[in-house]
């Protein structure tokens, strides 16, 4: 059904749509914002997810982690898992401090074949390389307190121990030399690490994981350079049979939108070295709130993505009380030709589905007539989803708000082809003068027709549009929850409207 010329505004009364009682003190994982379809710590601070590993049927996920208090210190790797990548269960601390300093960024394999002799054929060891960050070295003035060490899991990951011989990898004077990821490439029978060194990425080689030997560089002069490289991350994907590397790259500042971001480059590998294909800069989420990102290893052709859902701008001083940060939704990465180029897709992991409490299809000629109809939504899960395609692609924008005069806008305008996510009026913003911003994403896909998808949680948006093309994430801090959603609608038929109300994960 066409809805010609018309300034269409749905109000959706979203009853009881909420347990997020704004006033503390609550039960654990119902305090104020705590989102309830993402993984965030029990209690105090977390930053980048790391060592993400897949392993006889269990999700690991480690993360940058200060259990003392609900800022930045003393980095230790926490530990959640789950079985399928949704429902999480905080484990004890994987890693704490030691002598040679805090446990920044890094990852974990499962060495099958005991290339390291520290498990035995029958037993692998998971194997975490990570970074030692010695803050006296620091203090001091020198260049080389960062180095890669490793520690290792017989038990699944339940206990670590260090390597004797750490670090192995020892830093020849660059300041900034972290977050390792590893990987098998198996045309090689090596190891391959990727390393942030600085303003460029470099790759080592390794038979067993202790002994590394420099391949090559990456990236001084290609991409953005408006601030550090960080955490990043090598995986091969298909784009119609044929093979392609995409090398993803954390930076900050210098992201899209300010502060923190991750950029990424599709090429070849061949073992040594990355050549990209294209010198275009691209980001794998517009939004300010998708950083550190990286992809679970040991899970095949399947590439699982998850970022830290905050930024370095103000991600020590936003408005929670027990606990700081979450991580974003898990994503599936693809590739995709749109623009005449090769562009990585993200869209939400299939198993989002186990917690559809039910799925709402809306009818469009209902959208017209019925303002009341979503009062129908009487649950009290704090997420929902929701989908619509339309034809010839105009302005729109989906508004959510409360009693208190607060808003989030999400939208899309035509005039410069992009998308938004405005929050400048959508809660708590004066704990920081950069946080009340419109963000904004390129619309890349060319097509007549669009699609465009919103995961909204307790204080936290992401949007996927044209099928992950153009992503946004952002987090915000209403002052009482929104219980209204209406669609601002330019003209355009809006074929399909879906609404899913999600169970809590906790
Ligand atoms: C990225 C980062 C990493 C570092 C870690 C320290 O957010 O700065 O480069 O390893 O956080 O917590």
């Amino acid at each position: 059904m066409e809805i010609k010329k018309t300034l269409l505004t749905i109000g959706i009364i979203l009853a009881a749509i909420t347990t997020q009682a704004q006033k503390a003190p609550t039960k654990l994982y119902q305090e104020p914002y705590r989102l309830q379809a993402h993984f965030s710590p029990k209690e105090k601070w977390m930053n980048d997810p790391n060592g993400m590993v897949y392993y006889k049927g269990v999700y690991h996920l480690f993360f940058q982690y200060y259990p003392k208090a609900t800022v930045w210190g003393p980095m230790h790797w926490g530990h959640a898992v789950s079985n399928d990548l949704i429902h999480w269960k905080q484990l004890s601390i994987a890693l704490y401090p030691d002598k040679l300093g805090y446990i920044f960024s890094g990852s974990v394999v499962i060495d099958k074949d005991n290339t390291s002799g520290l498990g035995t054929k029958g037993k692998p060891a998971m194997v975490a390389i990570f970074t030692h960050h010695n803050p006296k070295g620091e203090k001091a003035g020198t260049s080389t307190y960062q180095n890669q060490s490793i520690a290792y899991s017989l038990d699944e990951g339940t206990t670590w121990t260090k390597y004797k011989g750490n670090p192995v990898v020892k830093n020849p004077g660059i300041k900034d030399f972290r977050d390792p990821k590893v990987f098998w490439y198996a045309p090689g029978n090596k190891w391959v690490m990727t390393l942030a060194t600085k303003d460029r990425i470099t790759f080592y080689s390794s038979p067993n994981l202790k002994d590394w030997k420099k391949e090559s560089e990456f990236g001084r002069m290609l991409g953005a350079h408006g601030g550090v490289w960080e955490c990043p991350d090598l995986i091969p994907l298909k784009l119609n049979g044929k093979e392609y590397w995409a090398l993803l790259v954390s930076i900050n500042p210098g992201g899209p939108n300010g502060g923190s971001a991750t950029q990424y480059f599709v090429g070849h590998f061949d073992g040594n070295k990355f050549t990209p294909t294209s010198t275009e800069t691209k980001w794998i989420d517009h939004g300010p709130d998708n950083y550190a990102g990286v992809t679970w290893s040991n899970t095949g052709n399947r590439k699982i993505f998850l970022g830290w859902m905050s930024n370095w701008l103000y991600a020590n001083e936003t408005p929670t009380v027990k606990w700081r940060s979450a991580t974003t939704i898990p994503r599936e990465l693809s590739l995709k030709s749109a623009a005449g180029d090769i562009w990585l897709t993200s869209n939400p992991v299939e198993e989002l589905e186990n917690i559809v409490t039910k799925t709402i299809n809306v009818d469009a000629g209902l959208l017209a007539k019925d303002n009341n109809i979503f009062s129908v939504i009487k649950q009290t899960p704090t997420q929902y989803r929701l989908k619509f395609n339309t034809q010839a692609v105009k302005d729109y924008s989906v508004i959510l708000s409360n009693n208190a005069g607060e808003k989030l806008v999400i939208g899309y305008n035509a005039k410069n082809s992009r998308y938004y996510i405005d929050r400048t009026r959508a809660g708590q913003n004066k704990f920081n003068k950069q946080f009340a911003s419109i963000a904004y994403a390129p619309r890349l896909s060319l097509s007549p027709t669009s699609d465009f998808e919103l995961l909204v949680d307790a204080s936290s948006v992401e949007l996927f549009a044209d099928g992950g093309l153009s992503n946004l994430t952002g987090i915000y801090f209403p002052k009482i929850p929104y219980t209204r959603l209406s669609i601002v609608n330019n003209g355009m038929e809006i074929e399909d409207l879906q609404i899913q109300p999600l169970k809590s994960i906790w």
